[in-house]
């Protein structure tokens, strides 16, 4: 089964409303060659009407870092699945690491985050990952099954195929310590057959699961070519065009 490569920058809490704006322009126009891989941005809310509307007639998708479960009403700050799709998204990043261990989001709320963008029809990026005493206590596995166990739970079988999974090890990210492709493709292909066994061999070899944690140009290429590794979510590199088009170079 080839599956698609799709990478995707997670721009996390960085640019401005000019930087955005030109970040955009720029991987548009560098990446105007690719047409074999899926490819989207993920601004700061605040910016992405205004990115939407640059990428748009480009291969690049847009999508937001977060969403809410509920429709609207009294959530203050919150931002609604159909506010996103409003504003021109496609995706949605849900559960990231950074939402999880720095803001303290649980395995419950970012299920019913999942369902929601399923149900209203956005393609959400399921972040899981292990913390650095969790694979040193050798519970890499515990972890990561749960937290896509229940990320996932109540999605039907053609659902779960609008659902990315990311598997970022927290201690890879934003440190400069990738994961090995070795322990990259151990975690990915037990992703893989948890997969299988939720919703059977031919769905869990139509789910992305996308590589994320200081992927840079330098080693792109070597994480790609890994059999379960089906793209990358690019955190720091995709604030620079030329790493961010290094890395999708890596994926061709
Ligand atoms: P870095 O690429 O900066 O390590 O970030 C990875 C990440 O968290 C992407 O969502």
């Amino acid at each position: 089964m080839v599956r698609r490569l799709f990478i995707a920058g997670n721009w996390k809490m960085n640019t401005s409303s000019s930087r955005a704006v030109e970040l955009a322009e720029q991987v548009a126009g560098a990446l105007a060659y690719v047409d074999n891989i899926d490819l989207a941005v993920f601004p700061p809310f605040v910016y992405l009407s205004q990115v939407a509307e640059v990428l748009k007639g480009t291969a690049l998708a847009v999508g937001a870092q977060d969403c809410f479960y509920e429709d609207n009403g009294a959530f203050t700050g919150e931002i609604s699945t159909a506010m996103l799709k409003d504003v021109g998204c496609s995706y949605v990043i849900i559960g990231h690491s950074e939402r999880r261990h720095v803001i303290g989001e649980a395995d419950e709320l970012i299920n019913r985050k999942v369902l929601k963008a399923v149900g209203d029809g956005l393609k959400p990026i399921l972040c899981v990952g292990e913390l650095l005493e969790q694979r040193q206590a050798d519970e890499t596995d515990e972890v990561v099954s749960r937290q896509v166990k229940i990320g996932l739970e109540g999605l039907g079988k053609a659902d779960v195929l609008n659902v990315t999974i990311a598997y970022e090890p927290v201690w890879a990210i934003g440190t400069g310590e990738t994961a090995t492709p070795e322990q990259a493709q151990q975690a990915h292909a037990m992703i893989r057959q948890l997969l299988g066994e939720l919703y059977g061999g031919s769905v869990a070899q139509s789910v992305r699961i996308q590589y994320g944690g200081s992927v840079k140009p330098d080693n792109a290429a070597e994480l790609l070519a890994c059999p379960d590794i089906d793209g990358a979510l690019v955190g720091g590199a995709s604030l620079k065009v030329t790493d961010f088009a290094g890395i999708v170079a890596g994926g061709r």
